[in-house]
């Protein structure tokens, strides 16, 4: 899988991408990541690349030019399955969503900055608009490593245990359990003794009661989606 990631702070995206699971993922050819400075498409002696709205208002405005230029280079090379453009006025990431993107093989990611983009680049070019939340960020490359984040470690590969994506909160439509490890007692708390008891039949039983208790108490919504029989363990 490919991704291209277009934004005018390469800054704030490319050092997550040298680190930790995302690194690991490039390093092992599970997924190549290419991020596109929009400055290199700017225009003029100072490469603008943006201006102020047409009809006033405050901020600034990501013009058409550069990133029409970079995608229409990027979609010479290439075929994409998406163009996603990360807003908070998208349709609001979930599980489902990046297992989907998961199984796609080029995707270009766009983070916008400043007030927005010009809508004509929505019009024309986005496929498909994502936000991570009903809340405003300063501009999109946070949003766009969430996202590459998401896909990333559902590739397989990705993680060193292959289980792991597997049984992630949300990925049967539960949250996680609670977890523990050594010590067994710390300051007078113990670990629940099903835990330490070597029966593994008893421990997936407990963990997936404490995984409904938990949804019922925090997140009723989710149970209300998923099919009890994907809960059943063997
Ligand atoms: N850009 C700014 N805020 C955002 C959000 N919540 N989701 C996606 N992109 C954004």
């Amino acid at each position: 899988m490919r991704i291209d990631v277009i934004t005018a702070v390469p800054q704030i995206i490319t050092p997550v991408l040298q680190t930790s699971i995302l690194k690991k993922a490039q390093e092992r050819g599970v997924i190549e990541i290419v991020v596109h400075n929009l400055h290199d498409y700017g225009l003029g002696k100072y490469r603008q690349i943006d201006d102020v709205p047409f009809g006033g208002g405050a901020g600034m405005v990501i013009r058409c030019e550069p990133v029409f230029a970079c995608i229409e280079q990027l979609r010479a090379e290439r075929q994409y399955d998406e163009i996603i453009y990360m807003t908070p006025d998208g349709e609001r990431l979930t599980q489902g969503i990046a297992q989907e993107l998961s199984l796609k093989r080029n995707l270009i990611i766009l983070a916008g900055h400043y007030k927005g983009i010009d809508q004509r680049i929505r019009d024309a070019l986005v496929t498909r608009e994502i936000s991570i939340g009903d809340y405003v960020l300063s501009g999109g490359e946070l949003p766009a490593l969430v996202l590459i984040d998401a896909i990333v470690r559902l590739l397989p590969g990705a993680l060193g245990d292959a289980e792991s994506a597997l049984t992630d909160s949300f990925q049967a439509g539960l949250l996680d359990p609670p977890i523990y490890t050594r010590p067994a007692e710390f300051r007078g708390m113990k670990v629940p003794e099903v835990l330490l008891s070597g029966d593994h039949r008893a421990i997936e039983a407990w963990r997936l009661e404490q995984a409904i208790k938990k949804t019922a108490e925090r997140r009723p919504d989710l149970l209300e989606e998923t099919e009890p029989k994907q809960w059943q363990q063997d």
